[in-house]
């Protein structure tokens, strides 16, 4: 839930680290610290607050040298603070190290060394690496990290440097994202691939307990047995570009205008009108899937919501019973997994605890696992059986909406690759979905081209302190989608409901001017969902409703309508959400909220 960043080359290393930590700050933002290395001194800065309060501190105060390590926080164990903050030393300041993840036996390794005379000052699990690496340091530094870290529990992805051995810096990781950046003479670590991208597009995505050992004339990577291993090294070809802001307000306006491309990516290659669905990194075969009994779609938040659709369709066109589960629910309830069991995992990051957890759950029970992510080489991608990568590119914003509809992608041309292959689907049928799933990228510029309707509609609503969406079938799967958006960024109280439930208890709170975003694009529950809609209009409730064009039947019975794009209404989630998300930002930015950084949020969520 931090990032971390690493330097070792000619150049100053504090504008560098201050650099890449921008670039991490959607991972955490409650504090930021740098530690670097001159002279075989390390000089520490570091405090509570965003980046930029680093960045005022280090001009009164700056630091040398030309390696170094840095840290931006989300807290967990401590609260935010300026002792808290990363990088923690030992006692005497000659190791400094930056840690992101948990360490699990925090407490008895840290009881462990007070009883041995070591002391403490910060709340923090992490204090207790520096410490245990000066307690194993017996000579040699990269032997003193090895055991350090066979002492630790938990997760992590640390960087090391030392004043007892000033030419290196040392980083190893387990459960938690960490790369190394191969420059021309200088070397980088960091928790992901922007923070490097403007010095180099060579990069070493770290497996699991591999430790790497950076100096001055190159980059040497170890297994826990302190033996050299070689690895690939891989090209980064997306553009340094894409991970900046590129003209707009924020990073979620601009993900939100992305949205167009990055379904065209993520279908490109794998679905095209006369040829068989590809799914290069799914090598399931026909006969493995028709022996499938049980699909679980585990996942957690926006994923979750992607996996609600992902379940419908899934059922409809693959004709096989799908279970959707939140991961932390899953992880511990027990479930019946065996090895006809297939399991898809959803994660953007591809790093989630629970998520993680599940996976690793279904696996050991022998299930097959397709994970979903936009992340490559992250966690989930490196342990299931399958990946669909969805290329969205990477996402800065907290909130979720590029990649949330890259998933939405990933449910569909899934469900239709199953479908193919155990032929629940005729070929024309397939044709028939995939030539509207082709007008997709087309329909959801159409789509964010109206945004100034839902900017004027936001603008009337922002100060309402409860709205409530309704949908019934894949309409209910935006509205829990829209909810969350809402709530995130904008910190109103919000509900989804399944239509047809509202009135089993939750339609008490609706009364004169509440504000209700009806979603009415699914044809076989139009006239349901028009029922619904007037339950809650004859108690006085503010209705905007989203239909598909062409069903104008509803305007006599709501406030406003925004209509959609006439599509296959199986496929009209990719269209529906994006004016809730639209909705969202407005409202957010009306109400004078951080849209792409809002409180007590982090955008991977690496802890239980
Ligand atoms: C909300 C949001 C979160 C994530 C959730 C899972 O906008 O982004 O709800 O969807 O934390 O994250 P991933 O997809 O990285 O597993």
């Amino acid at each position: 839930m931090c990032g971390i960043v690493g330097f070792i080359g000619k150049k100053e290393a504090s504008p560098i680290l201050i650099e890449g930590l921008s670039k991490l700050e959607y991972r955490g933002y409650d504090s930021a610290g740098i530690a670097t290395m001159d002279n075989g001194n390390i000089s520490v800065a570091k405090c509570k607050g965003r980046l930029a309060n680093l960045e005022n501190k280090l001009k009164e105060e700056p630091v040398k040298g030309n390696i170094g390590i840095g840290h931006t926080r989300w807290a967990t164990h401590g609260e935010p603070s300026d002792i808290n903050s990363h990088p923690h030393t030992n006692e005497v300041g000659t190791i400094s190290v930056v840690h992101n993840g948990i360490i699990e036996n925090y407490i008895q390794l840290r009881e462990k060394l007070i009883s041995k005379g070591y002391k403490f000052c910060s709340e923090t699990d992490t204090e207790v690496i520096p410490h245990l690496i000066d307690y194993y340091f017996k000579g040699d530094l990269v032997e003193a990290v090895i055991k350090a870290v066979s002492r630790m529990e938990g997760s992590y992805a640390i960087g090391v440097i030392s004043a007892k051995e000033p030419d290196k810096l040392i980083a190893v990781r387990k459960d938690s994202p960490l790369i190394v950046g191969v420059g021309d003479g200088e070397y980088f670590i960091a928790s992901d691939v922007p923070a490097v991208l403007n010095h180099t597009r060579d990069v070493y995505y770290l497996n699991d307990n591999e430790f790497v050992v950076l100096k001055h004339d190159g980059v040497t990577i170890l297994n826990e047995e302190n033996e050299k291993i070689e690895k690939e090294l891989s090209h980064v070809t997306w553009n340094a570009d894409a991970a900046e802001k590129g003209g707009y307000e924020d990073f979620m306006l601009k993900e939100i205008h992305e949205q167009p491309k990055a379904i065209r990516d993520t279908m490109t290659s794998r679905i095209a009108l006369g040829k068989e669905i590809t799914l290069d990194k799914i090598t399931l075969t026909k006969e493995q899937i028709e022996k499938i009994d049980k699909i679980y779609i585990v996942a957690c938040g926006t994923a979750y919501h992607s996996g609600v659709v992902g379940k419908y369709v899934i059922e409809k066109l693959a004709k096989v019973s799908v279970e959707l589960d939140i991961a932390s629910e899953f992880r511990y309830r027990e479930p019946l997994i065996n090895e006809n069991t297939l399991m898809i995992v959803v994660s953007q990051s591809g790093e989630t605890a629970d998520t993680m957890a599940a996976l690793r759950l279904a696996k050991s029970q022998n299930a097959r696992v397709i994970a979903v992510t936009n992340v490559v080489g992250s966690s989930v991608a490196r342990e299931a059986d399958d990946v669909f990568y969805t290329w969205a590119g990477p996402e800065i914003a907290v909130a979720s909406t590029k990649a949330y509809i890259t998933m939405l992608i990933a449910m569909y041309t899934i469900a239709l690759f199953l479908a193919e292959k155990k032929g629940t689907l005729s070929k024309e049928e397939i044709e028939n979905i995939k030539k509207d799933m082709l007008e997709l990228p087309d329909k959801t510029e159409a789509v964010i081209k109206d945004k100034e309707e839902i900017q004027k509609y936001a603008s009337r609503t922002y100060m309402h302190k409860d709205i409530f969406f309704l949908g019934r079938g894949l309409d209910y799967a935006v509205a829990l989608e829209g909810s969350l958006k809402l709530k995130e960024i904008s910190y109103i109280h919000s509900e989804a409901y399944a239509a047809g439930e509202l009135k089993h208890g939750t339609i008490a709170l609706i009364e004169k001017g509440t504000v209700v975003i009806a979603l009415a694009t699914q044809n076989n529950l139009f006239d349901k969902m028009l029922s619904n809609i007037k339950e809650v209009k004859t108690r006085g409730a503010n209705v905007l409703a989203f239909a598909l064009e062409g069903d104008k039947k509803i305007e006599g019975t709501v406030d406003k309508t925004f209509y959609l794009p006439n599509i296959n209404p199986l496929l009209a989630p990719v269209l529906s959400v994006i004016p809730l998300q639209l909705f969202a930002y407005y409202v957010a930015v009306q109400k004078g909220c951080d849209v792409d950084k809002p409180r007590n949020l982090a955008k991977s969520v690496t802890v239980e």
